[in-house]
Protein backbone atom coordinates (compact mmCIF):
# COMPACT_ATOMS: atom_id res chain seq x y z
CA UNK A 1 0.00 0.00 0.00
CA UNK A 2 1.39 3.50 -1.26
CA UNK A 3 0.32 6.68 0.77
CA UNK A 4 0.47 10.19 -1.09
CA UNK A 5 3.93 11.27 -1.43
CA UNK A 6 5.73 8.31 -0.30
CA UNK A 7 8.10 6.60 -2.53
CA UNK A 8 7.88 3.61 -1.26
CA UNK A 9 4.77 1.14 -0.80
CA UNK A 10 4.73 -1.34 1.82
CA UNK A 11 3.72 -5.14 1.67
CA UNK A 12 3.09 -7.97 4.06
CA UNK A 13 5.87 -10.63 3.83
CA UNK A 14 4.18 -12.57 1.49
CA UNK A 15 4.17 -13.14 -2.62
CA UNK A 16 2.41 -9.62 -2.75
CA UNK A 17 6.24 -8.37 -1.56
CA UNK A 18 8.29 -10.77 -3.02
CA UNK A 19 7.10 -12.23 -6.09
CA UNK A 20 9.49 -12.00 -9.08
CA UNK A 21 12.29 -10.11 -6.41
CA UNK A 22 15.91 -10.99 -7.84
CA UNK A 23 17.69 -9.12 -4.83
CA UNK A 24 16.39 -9.03 -1.40
CA UNK A 25 18.19 -6.86 1.53
CA UNK A 26 17.21 -7.86 4.86
CA UNK A 27 18.77 -6.67 8.54
CA UNK A 28 19.59 -9.89 10.09
CA UNK A 29 16.59 -10.48 13.15
CA UNK A 30 17.66 -11.67 16.30
CA UNK A 31 15.20 -14.07 16.61
CA UNK A 32 15.48 -17.28 14.02
CA UNK A 33 12.01 -17.83 13.97
CA UNK A 34 11.48 -14.55 12.26
CA UNK A 35 14.77 -15.39 10.25
CA UNK A 36 12.81 -18.85 9.29
CA UNK A 37 9.61 -17.02 7.98
CA UNK A 38 11.35 -14.52 6.13
CA UNK A 39 13.81 -17.24 4.53
CA UNK A 40 11.12 -19.54 3.78
CA UNK A 41 8.88 -16.83 1.90
CA UNK A 42 11.77 -15.50 -0.07
CA UNK A 43 12.58 -19.10 -1.20
CA UNK A 44 8.61 -20.05 -2.18
CA UNK A 45 8.02 -16.28 -3.81
CA UNK A 46 11.45 -14.28 -5.30
CA UNK A 47 12.56 -15.25 -8.70
CA UNK A 48 14.54 -18.24 -9.26
CA UNK A 49 17.53 -16.50 -9.74
CA UNK A 50 17.37 -14.06 -6.06
CA UNK A 51 20.42 -13.14 -4.16
CA UNK A 52 19.25 -12.57 -0.10
CA UNK A 53 21.60 -10.45 1.27
CA UNK A 54 21.56 -10.48 5.07
CA UNK A 55 23.35 -8.58 7.07
CA UNK A 56 24.24 -8.09 10.54
CA UNK A 57 26.48 -7.19 13.71
CA UNK A 58 29.11 -9.79 13.92
CA UNK A 59 28.50 -10.09 17.51
CA UNK A 60 24.84 -10.74 17.26
CA UNK A 61 25.26 -13.57 14.73
CA UNK A 62 25.25 -17.39 15.46
CA UNK A 63 25.98 -20.63 12.74
CA UNK A 64 22.22 -21.24 13.55
CA UNK A 65 21.56 -18.26 11.31
CA UNK A 66 23.85 -20.13 8.59
CA UNK A 67 21.62 -23.23 9.31
CA UNK A 68 18.40 -21.73 8.71
CA UNK A 69 19.73 -20.27 5.36
CA UNK A 70 20.86 -23.21 4.50
CA UNK A 71 17.91 -24.92 4.63
CA UNK A 72 16.06 -22.82 2.03
CA UNK A 73 18.62 -22.05 -0.08
CA UNK A 74 21.37 -24.44 -1.82
CA UNK A 75 24.09 -21.95 -1.46
CA UNK A 76 24.98 -19.73 1.80
CA UNK A 77 28.11 -17.50 1.88
CA UNK A 78 29.78 -15.60 4.82
CA UNK A 79 31.55 -12.36 3.73
CA UNK A 80 34.61 -10.87 5.43
CA UNK A 81 33.70 -8.71 8.19
CA UNK A 82 33.88 -5.03 7.55
CA UNK A 83 33.41 -2.55 10.65
CA UNK A 84 32.21 -5.04 13.13
CA UNK A 85 29.90 -6.32 10.61
CA UNK A 86 29.26 -9.00 8.17
CA UNK A 87 26.72 -10.66 5.23
CA UNK A 88 25.40 -13.79 4.60
CA UNK A 89 24.77 -14.32 1.30
CA UNK A 90 22.39 -16.89 -0.19
CA UNK A 91 21.77 -17.72 -3.66
CA UNK A 92 19.35 -20.76 -5.24
CA UNK A 93 16.13 -21.24 -3.66
CA UNK A 94 14.39 -24.19 -1.99
CA UNK A 95 11.28 -23.39 -1.67
CA UNK A 96 9.59 -25.42 1.63
CA UNK A 97 7.28 -28.18 1.22
CA UNK A 98 5.04 -26.30 3.99
CA UNK A 99 5.69 -23.21 5.82
CA UNK A 100 6.99 -23.30 9.45
CA UNK A 101 5.07 -20.11 10.44
CA UNK A 102 2.21 -18.75 11.27
CA UNK A 103 1.99 -21.00 14.15
CA UNK A 104 -1.30 -21.69 16.11
CA UNK A 105 -1.33 -22.78 19.47
CA UNK A 106 -3.93 -23.11 22.69
CA UNK A 107 -2.42 -20.98 25.38
CA UNK A 108 -4.53 -22.75 28.89
CA UNK A 109 -4.28 -20.45 32.01
CA UNK A 110 -6.28 -19.86 35.06
CA UNK A 111 -5.89 -16.09 34.62
CA UNK A 112 -8.09 -16.29 31.12
CA UNK A 113 -11.12 -17.56 32.68
CA UNK A 114 -12.04 -14.46 34.61
CA UNK A 115 -11.43 -12.46 31.74
CA UNK A 116 -12.17 -14.14 28.78
CA UNK A 117 -14.73 -16.69 30.39
CA UNK A 118 -12.47 -19.77 29.25
CA UNK A 119 -9.02 -20.73 30.24
CA UNK A 120 -7.83 -21.74 26.66
CA UNK A 121 -7.70 -19.28 23.76
CA UNK A 122 -6.24 -19.95 20.16
CA UNK A 123 -3.03 -18.19 19.62
CA UNK A 124 -1.97 -17.33 16.21
CA UNK A 125 1.94 -16.43 15.85
CA UNK A 126 4.19 -15.59 12.93
CA UNK A 127 8.01 -15.81 13.00
CA UNK A 128 8.59 -11.94 14.20
CA UNK A 129 5.87 -12.21 16.89
CA UNK A 130 6.16 -11.66 20.69
CA UNK A 131 6.05 -14.84 22.36
CA UNK A 132 5.00 -16.74 19.58
CA UNK A 133 1.85 -18.97 20.32
CA UNK A 134 2.59 -18.51 24.08
CA UNK A 135 0.86 -16.19 27.25
CA UNK A 136 4.43 -14.05 27.81
CA UNK A 137 4.51 -13.94 31.90
CA UNK A 138 4.33 -10.09 32.35
CA UNK A 139 0.86 -10.50 29.65
CA UNK A 140 -0.53 -13.13 32.63
CA UNK A 141 0.81 -11.30 35.61
CA UNK A 142 -1.76 -8.42 33.79
CA UNK A 143 -4.04 -10.68 32.80
CA UNK A 144 -4.72 -11.80 37.07
CA UNK A 145 -5.83 -8.52 37.81
CA UNK A 146 -8.58 -8.30 35.42
CA UNK A 147 -10.93 -8.50 38.16
CA UNK A 148 -9.83 -5.34 39.10
CA UNK A 149 -10.40 -3.85 35.85
CA UNK A 150 -13.04 -1.31 35.21
CA UNK A 151 -16.62 -2.60 34.94
CA UNK A 152 -17.87 -0.94 31.41
CA UNK A 153 -20.50 -1.02 29.10
CA UNK A 154 -19.65 -1.00 25.44
CA UNK A 155 -16.43 0.31 25.97
CA UNK A 156 -13.31 1.09 23.76
CA UNK A 157 -10.38 -0.59 24.75
CA UNK A 158 -7.12 -0.33 22.85
CA UNK A 159 -4.06 -2.73 23.06
CA UNK A 160 -1.03 -1.06 22.82
CA UNK A 161 1.93 -2.69 21.17
CA UNK A 162 -0.44 -5.59 20.58
CA UNK A 163 2.03 -8.36 19.70
CA UNK A 164 -0.48 -11.75 18.77
CA UNK A 165 -3.31 -9.85 20.11
CA UNK A 166 -3.78 -11.29 23.15
CA UNK A 167 -5.13 -8.58 25.15
CA UNK A 168 -7.32 -7.19 22.82
CA UNK A 169 -8.89 -10.50 21.86
CA UNK A 170 -9.61 -10.88 26.53
CA UNK A 171 -10.83 -7.64 26.21
CA UNK A 172 -13.81 -8.71 23.29
CA UNK A 173 -14.38 -11.14 25.18
CA UNK A 174 -14.64 -9.75 28.85
CA UNK A 175 -16.66 -6.60 27.46
CA UNK A 176 -19.69 -7.84 24.79
CA UNK A 177 -20.20 -4.88 23.04
CA UNK A 178 -17.02 -3.51 22.88
CA UNK A 179 -15.21 -1.46 19.87
CA UNK A 180 -11.86 -3.32 20.64
CA UNK A 181 -8.91 -1.67 18.52
CA UNK A 182 -5.15 -3.42 18.44
CA UNK A 183 -2.21 -1.67 17.13
CA UNK A 184 1.68 -2.66 17.04
CA UNK A 185 4.59 -1.03 14.82
CA UNK A 186 5.28 -4.89 13.62
CA UNK A 187 3.58 -6.18 10.67
CA UNK A 188 4.17 -9.72 11.98
CA UNK A 189 2.35 -8.97 14.91
CA UNK A 190 -0.33 -7.05 12.85
CA UNK A 191 -1.27 -10.16 10.88
CA UNK A 192 -1.11 -12.58 14.53
CA UNK A 193 -3.19 -10.62 15.86
CA UNK A 194 -6.22 -10.05 13.36
CA UNK A 195 -5.69 -13.92 12.90
CA UNK A 196 -5.62 -14.48 16.80
CA UNK A 197 -8.83 -12.52 17.10
CA UNK A 198 -10.64 -14.23 14.33
CA UNK A 199 -9.89 -17.58 15.98
CA UNK A 200 -11.61 -16.92 19.08
CA UNK A 201 -14.50 -15.05 17.36
CA UNK A 202 -13.82 -12.15 19.35
CA UNK A 203 -13.94 -8.58 17.32
CA UNK A 204 -11.25 -6.73 17.06
CA UNK A 205 -10.08 -3.92 14.13
CA UNK A 206 -6.57 -4.23 14.07
CA UNK A 207 -4.16 -1.88 12.92
CA UNK A 208 -0.58 -1.07 12.01
CA UNK A 209 1.07 2.46 13.23
CA UNK A 210 3.97 3.75 15.68
CA UNK A 211 3.22 3.83 19.49
CA UNK A 212 -0.54 4.62 18.74
CA UNK A 213 0.13 7.33 16.70
CA UNK A 214 -3.09 7.32 14.36
CA UNK A 215 -5.68 6.71 17.39
CA UNK A 216 -7.92 9.70 17.51
CA UNK A 217 -7.35 12.13 21.11
CA UNK A 218 -9.55 11.09 23.96
CA UNK A 219 -11.35 8.09 22.28
CA UNK A 220 -11.08 5.53 24.77
CA UNK A 221 -12.42 4.40 27.95
CA UNK A 222 -9.64 1.74 28.63
CA UNK A 223 -6.29 0.96 27.55
CA UNK A 224 -4.03 -2.33 28.10
CA UNK A 225 -0.43 -2.18 27.77
CA UNK A 226 2.70 -4.72 27.39
CA UNK A 227 5.09 -2.13 26.53
CA UNK A 228 8.40 -2.99 24.67
CA UNK A 229 11.42 -3.09 26.70
CA UNK A 230 13.55 -3.71 23.85
CA UNK A 231 14.28 -2.41 20.47
CA UNK A 232 15.71 -5.22 18.14
CA UNK A 233 19.38 -6.23 20.17
CA UNK A 234 19.04 -3.36 22.37
CA UNK A 235 17.34 -2.58 25.82
CA UNK A 236 15.30 0.57 25.34
CA UNK A 237 12.63 2.19 26.91
CA UNK A 238 11.82 4.97 24.73
CA UNK A 239 8.68 2.69 22.74
CA UNK A 240 6.84 2.32 26.97
CA UNK A 241 7.59 6.19 26.93
CA UNK A 242 5.66 7.21 23.51
CA UNK A 243 2.84 4.25 24.90
CA UNK A 244 2.46 6.06 27.47
CA UNK A 245 2.00 9.28 26.62
CA UNK A 246 -0.32 8.10 23.61
CA UNK A 247 -2.47 6.54 26.46
CA UNK A 248 -2.61 9.84 28.03
CA UNK A 249 -3.77 11.54 25.21
CA UNK A 250 -6.09 8.71 23.53
CA UNK A 251 -7.69 8.60 26.81
CA UNK A 252 -11.14 10.10 27.54
CA UNK A 253 -11.42 11.94 30.92
CA UNK A 254 -11.81 9.27 33.82
CA UNK A 255 -10.50 6.68 31.41
CA UNK A 256 -7.93 3.97 33.00
CA UNK A 257 -4.60 2.53 31.41
CA UNK A 258 -3.35 -1.07 32.95
CA UNK A 259 -0.06 -1.35 32.28
CA UNK A 260 2.28 -4.10 33.21
CA UNK A 261 6.33 -3.56 33.22
CA UNK A 262 9.36 -5.38 34.83
CA UNK A 263 9.46 -4.33 38.67
CA UNK A 264 12.90 -2.46 38.25
CA UNK A 265 11.94 0.20 35.88
CA UNK A 266 9.86 2.21 38.35
CA UNK A 267 7.32 3.41 35.43
CA UNK A 268 5.22 4.78 38.00
CA UNK A 269 6.35 8.56 37.93
CA UNK A 270 6.51 8.65 33.67
CA UNK A 271 2.84 6.94 34.33
CA UNK A 272 1.77 9.83 36.95
CA UNK A 273 3.37 12.39 34.07
CA UNK A 274 2.14 11.35 30.54
CA UNK A 275 -1.54 9.69 32.18
CA UNK A 276 -2.32 10.38 35.44
CA UNK A 277 -2.58 9.21 39.20
CA UNK A 278 -1.19 5.55 39.18
CA UNK A 279 -1.51 3.40 41.96
CA UNK A 280 0.59 0.08 42.28
CA UNK A 281 -1.97 -2.67 41.85
CA UNK A 282 0.45 -5.87 42.32
CA UNK A 283 3.68 -6.20 42.52
CA UNK A 284 6.10 -9.23 42.85
CA UNK A 285 10.15 -9.25 42.45
CA UNK A 286 9.64 -9.51 38.69
CA UNK A 287 6.74 -7.20 37.61
CA UNK A 288 4.44 -4.72 38.27
CA UNK A 289 0.94 -4.12 37.49
CA UNK A 290 -0.35 -0.22 37.61
CA UNK A 291 -3.15 1.42 37.14
CA UNK A 292 -3.57 5.07 35.81
CA UNK A 293 -6.49 7.43 35.65
CA UNK A 294 -6.63 10.19 33.24
CA UNK A 295 -7.85 13.21 35.19
CA UNK A 296 -10.26 15.74 34.12
CA UNK A 297 -9.22 18.98 32.40
C1 LIG B 1 6.16 -6.97 25.28
S1 LIG B 1 5.39 -7.15 23.71
C2 LIG B 1 3.69 -7.36 24.21
C3 LIG B 1 2.83 -8.05 23.18
C4 LIG B 1 1.40 -8.38 23.62
N1 LIG B 1 0.68 -7.17 24.03
C5 LIG B 1 1.39 -9.39 24.74
O1 LIG B 1 1.05 -8.98 25.85
O2 LIG B 1 1.72 -10.54 24.49
C6 LIG B 1 5.47 -5.49 23.09
C7 LIG B 1 4.95 -5.27 21.68
O3 LIG B 1 5.17 -3.90 21.35
C8 LIG B 1 5.48 -3.81 19.97
N2 LIG B 1 6.21 -2.54 19.73
C9 LIG B 1 7.51 -2.25 19.98
N3 LIG B 1 7.77 -0.97 19.66
C10 LIG B 1 6.60 -0.44 19.19
C11 LIG B 1 6.22 0.83 18.70
N4 LIG B 1 7.09 1.84 18.63
N5 LIG B 1 4.93 1.01 18.30
C12 LIG B 1 4.04 -0.02 18.36
N6 LIG B 1 4.34 -1.24 18.82
C13 LIG B 1 5.61 -1.46 19.24
C14 LIG B 1 6.31 -5.05 19.68
O4 LIG B 1 6.25 -5.35 18.28
C15 LIG B 1 5.61 -6.09 20.57
O5 LIG B 1 4.62 -6.77 19.85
Amino acid sequence: MASAGDPFTHHALGPGLLAGARVVLLQLPKSLAELTEIAEQVAAHAADDVTLLAGGRVKHMTLAMNDVLASCFTLVQASRARQKSRLLVARGPRPPAAFSYPVTGEVSAPELAGPAGRETLTVVGHGAAFAGATLDVGTRFLLAQSARWPALTDPAVVDLGCGTGILATVAALRYPGARVVATDRSAAAVASAAATAAANGADVVVLRDDAGSTLPDASADLVLCNPPFHDRTALSTDAAHLMFATAGRVLREGGELWTVFNTPLRYRPALERLVGPTEHVAQNPKFTVTRSIRPSE
